[in-house]
């Protein structure tokens, strides 16, 4: 099950998305930290940031709609009081989702995590939808994502993820850039940018009117985007978007992930990352797939061989 990701040793393919994971440690006592791949962290920026006001999370028949707008406690208060406890776990790989309304603030915060022990890779979050000045706009604008991309690699002494926005025109563009730019590896999807009315009072349900929807609703779109930017890079892509089941993961792992991340699925099920990492070791062996990252990129795309030609079209 073991695979490298951005020249990361994981154990299994299968981490914990960003902000749905909390710093990890809060997990300890629900999940076997040790038996999944990793987690990312919560986005952490320079300063603790508050988030945006609530309501901010609503349910959708298949996902959920967060504006949380990436509330956290600070990359100060993550390094002193939430990664020492975490350097127990030495199989769980520690992520952190770097976070910053300018590109002065992503590097202080990555420049703050380089003085600290026990991280394994930054995801750099060039995507969020629900905060007005960062985030997003970087990850749909080429340009800037190339600087912010080049302007950490050139300061970031670990790996470096680039986790992309899926509302964009092309991510084939936007992967290829990321990695031109120096990538050590791209995530995705984050969430899309979304809107749900409550009709009686013709108000929004999310006070940021448009949040971010993950979960089940996204996972078809999520592998398609998976598949086209794993076309379009030679570095690792980690898959991401609705994942609740080890075949959810499998259908990413096909489509050219060679590592997934589940986030809304630990909302219903707290133990779904280990769950699922579990279930898909029985599904390979089940399979007779010796090694996980056999599936890595193996969709088969070509026509069934009994299907026969179309009639040719009469007329014009
Ligand atoms: C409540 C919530 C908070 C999130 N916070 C972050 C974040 O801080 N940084 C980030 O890069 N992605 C964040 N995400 C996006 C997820 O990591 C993931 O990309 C997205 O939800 C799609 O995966 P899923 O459908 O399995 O949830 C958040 C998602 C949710 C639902």
């Amino acid at each position: 099950m073991r695979v490298q990701v951005a020249g990361i040793d994981l154990v299994n393919p299968v981490l914990a998305a960003s902000g749905t994971f909390g710093y990890g440690i809060e997990f300890e006592e629900i999940v076997s930290l040790d038996r999944i791949g990793g987690f990312v962290t919560k986005g952490l920026s320079r300063e603790p940031m508050a988030g945006n006001r609530a309501p901010r999370l609503i349910e959708t028949s298949a996902g959920m709609i967060n504006a949380i707008g990436l509330q956290n406690i600070g990359v100060d208060a993550f390094i002193e009081k939430k990664l020492p406890a975490l350097r127990r776990y030495n199989h769980c790989a520690v992520i952190a989702n770097v976070f910053g309304y300018t590109e002065k603030d992503y590097l202080a915060v990555i420049e703050r995590l380089n003085a600290a022990e026990g991280i394994a890779a930054y995801e750099l979050n060039a995507s969020c939808p629900n905060t007005q000045h960062g985030g997003m706009v970087f990850g749909s604008d080429p340009d800037l994502l190339n600087d912010l991309v080049w302007r950490c690699k050139q300061v970031a002494t670990r790996p470096l993820i680039v986790k992309l926005s899926p509302n964009v025109t092309s991510i084939a563009v936007m992967a290829r850039c990321a990695e031109n730019a120096g990538a050590d590896a791209v995530s995705l999807v984050n969430t899309f940018v979304s809107l749900s009315i409550d009709i009686e009072t013709r108000r929004p349900r999310i006070r940021n009117i448009t949040g971010g929807l993950s979960g089940p609703a996204i996972r078809p779109v999520a592998v398609r985007m998976v598949w086209e930017a794993a076309r379009a890079v030679t570095i690792p892509v980690l898959g991401m978007g609705g994942i609740t089941t080890p075949e959810d993961a499998v259908e990413f792992l096909l489509a050219g992930a060679t590592a997934v991340q589940v986030g809304t699925a630990s909302y219903a099920d707290p133990r779904a990352v280990e769950r699922i990492a579990h279930g898909l070791e029985h599904w390979c062996s089940r399979h007779h797939v010796a090694k996980v990252t056999d599936l890595t990129g193996k969709l088969d795309t070509a026509a069934p061989k009994e299907e026969t030609p179309p009639e040719p079209a009469q007329g014009s």
